[in-house]
């Protein structure tokens, strides 16, 4: 998730608009930043590693004196942050920024690089510059961007310019955001209007397949088909805040209901359903050794040990490999065995925690093969283990994580794919799981048509000090991080147990004023959790299940209140079942007015011991 902006219009402080745009999108990414503005036909372009700070350093008088000009602020998905993977991208005299990511990238980028091309960057981004340019040798602008919108695919939003035509500037959006802020002496376009409202109230909102033409004083919009597209302008009510949630109340919000696209976007280009394999160019330097692996031992920490838990379920019955789960911060202080057949898996969203970092060397130390599954690129986890997997889901700034987890739990299902069709996993199996899979994010998004009835539960629970959050088997881990969401967020006492140890203690605690969540989908543990579910009613207790779409009837004779999910594999339920817990300690937070994107005592990177 990378945050750009364009500007064309009349005014001469084109580097100014768009410096001040994209400290404005920081908050979409900060590991580097650059801009290209024009003058007449000549283009600049300025690149820095870090914030927004480091560019405008180096940007010096072309603050002025320029009308036209791109600018990116990034969130590294394909290659570390440094300048030379920086946007602007540029071949020719074509420049451009990008967010979203180019599924086929790898094969174009050879194709042009059999006609000669050279490319500078590890970026996926930086293919595109180089097809406009290889079109525009027989076309003009307009016509070499369509013809490379026939080639790429993936999720992008894209701002163009090219020298040759220095009154133009060309837009394209398609399952990544774009929103054209139209203003008295111009345009401003940006990822989103954030970057805007200083200048204008008055946007367009871009919808996917669309395209459009920017000279100093109008704009055309095209479908990708060519046909013309009339768009609405529409008035914006937000504050500076309140863009930068896109009217979300808080990030949290907001990042629970960005986990379709976070779901998407680590699986995308990373499927191959027909074959059943999982495509992970992150390990493919380690491909063999992988094959050769008796044992992985997976270390994280707190929302990341949860996904581990998962990973366990899925990647013993599936790739049946065995694994065990630890929390980093324990890992070292015991005497982990570890062999060369031994993967030692970190998972965490940041890359930076300590505790998981050090867990990592240690495992290294002792000869094991280590992988990170990381959200940061570039981050030292990232940089320090052999291999590994990035989640593509975008910065999280809520310290609750939520899409990050998501995403992980995606992340491990290819791994399962990917580690169980190296063994023994059968194709028919492996284009179920993928198949399902890439049915994830339209489901998790009916679960959010749910969300007046989750409002509702949690307001009813929000007065107890104490909850159980139980569940068995593969929702075991969710009963975990659904216990965690809730301290973090509400700071109501809760357990995550398994439910079926409940019965040796805990359920001791039982009354009518300590209630449970259950986990109760339709799997192969059902009838095992109704029963969990009936020792707690016998005992006074009050019961929240979250179920299968269509249980709902049978289960409210057990139940207090009933969340329906849909239907999907055993092995899958978690991506869906931990959607409903995140939005109850969220609104369960709100409700006790709690600042629920910084709760009390927490940190979103814990960098110590
Ligand atoms: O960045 P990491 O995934 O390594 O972070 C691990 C934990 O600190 C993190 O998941 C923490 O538990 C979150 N606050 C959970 O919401």
């Amino acid at each position: 998730m990378c945050g750009i902006v364009g500007y064309i219009g009349k005014d001469n402080n084109a580097g100014e608009v768009l410096l001040e745009g994209l400290k404005r999108l920081e908050y979409r990414g900060y590991d580097s930043a650059g801009i290209c503005v024009m003058s007449g036909n000549k283009s600049k372009t300025f690149k820095a590693v870090g914030k927004v700070v480091e560019l405008e350093k180096k940007i010096g008088k072309y603050r002025t004196d320029t009308t036209m000009g791109i600018a990116h602020t990034r969130w590294a998905t394909h290659g570390k942050p440094s300048v030379k993977n920086a946007h602007p991208h540029s071949s020719g005299k074509i420049h451009l920024v990008h967010n979203g990511i180019i599924e086929n990238y790898q094969e174009l980028k050879e194709k042009l690089i059999k006609k000669g091309h050279k490319f500078s960057s590890e970026t996926d981004s930086e293919v595109v510059a180089h097809l406009i340019d290889e079109y525009s040798n027989k076309n003009d602008f307009e016509q070499a961007v369509f013809a490379a919108l026939q080639d790429i695919r993936g999720a992008y939003a894209l701002v163009m310019l090219s020298e040759d035509e220095p009154e133009k500037m060309i837009a394209v959006r398609n399952s990544s955001p774009l929103v054209i802020g139209v203003a008295d002496d111009g345009f401003v376009l940006a990822s989103d209007a954030s970057a805007i409202i200083q200048h204008t109230d008055k946007v367009v909102y871009l919808d996917d397949e669309e395209l459009v033409i920017f000279t100093p004083e109008t704009y055309k919009v095209k479908t990708f088909a060519g046909r013309n597209k009339y768009k609405k302008e529409q008035t914006l009510e937000w504050n500076d805040e309140q863009a930068q949630k896109e009217g979300y109340k808080h990030f949290m919000l907001k990042e629970i209901f960005e986990q379709p696209s976070a779901v998407a976007d680590a699986i995308r280009g990373r499927i191959i359903v027909k074959d059943g394999l999982a495509k992970l160019g992150g390990l493919v330097d380690v491909e063999d050794k992988l094959r050769d692996i008796k044992r992985i031992v997976i270390v994280s920490c707190g929302t990341s040990y949860c996904a581990g838990l998962v990973g366990e379920y899925m990647l013993e019955e599936y790739a049946g490999i065995p694994t065990e789960v630890e929390y980093a911060s324990e890992f070292r202080y015991r005497k982990p065995l570890i062999d060369k057949k031994t993967a030692v898996i970190a998972i965490s969203q940041s890359g930076e925690t300590a505790d998981t970092l050090a867990a990592i060397r240690e495992a290294k130390n002792k000869g094991g093969l280590t992988l990170g599954i990381v959200n940061a690129v570039g981050s030292t986890i990232a940089r320090e283990t052999d291999a590994g997997i990035y989640n593509h889901a975008g910065p999280e700034v809520g310290v609750a994580s939520t899409k990050a987890f998501t995403s992980q739990l995606s992340i491990l299902v290819l791994l399962t794919v990917f580690l169980g069709r190296q063994r023994d996993m059968s194709l028919t199996m492996g284009k179920k799981i993928l198949s399902e899979l890439n049915k994830l994010p339209k489901k998790i998004d009916e679960i959010f048509e749910d969300g007046k009835n989750i409002k509702r539960i949690a307001n009813k629970y929000t007065k107890y000090e104490s909850m159980f959050y139980l569940g068995r088997k593969y929702n075991f881990p969710i009963a975990m991080e659904g216990a965690l969401k809730i301290k973090e967020i509400s700071y109501i006492h809760a357990e995550g147990y398994p439910s079926g140890e409940m019965k040796h203690g805990p359920i001791a605690l039982i009354d009518k004023d300590f209630p449970s969540v259950i986990l109760a989908p339709k799997d192969s543990v059902y009838d095992k959790t109704l029963s969990a579910i009936e020792e707690i009613k016998a005992r006074g207790g009050k019961v929240v299940a979250i179920t299968t779409v269509g249980n709902e009837e049978k289960i409210k004779k057990h139940a207090n209140d009933v969340i329906e999910i849909p239907k999907t594999l055993e092995m899958l339920t978690p991506l869906l079942a931990v959607v409903p817990l995140q939005l109850l300690a969220y609104y369960a937070g709100v409700k006790k007015g709690f600042d629920v994107d910084k709760p009390r005592n927490l940190a979103k990177s814990v960098t110590v011991e």
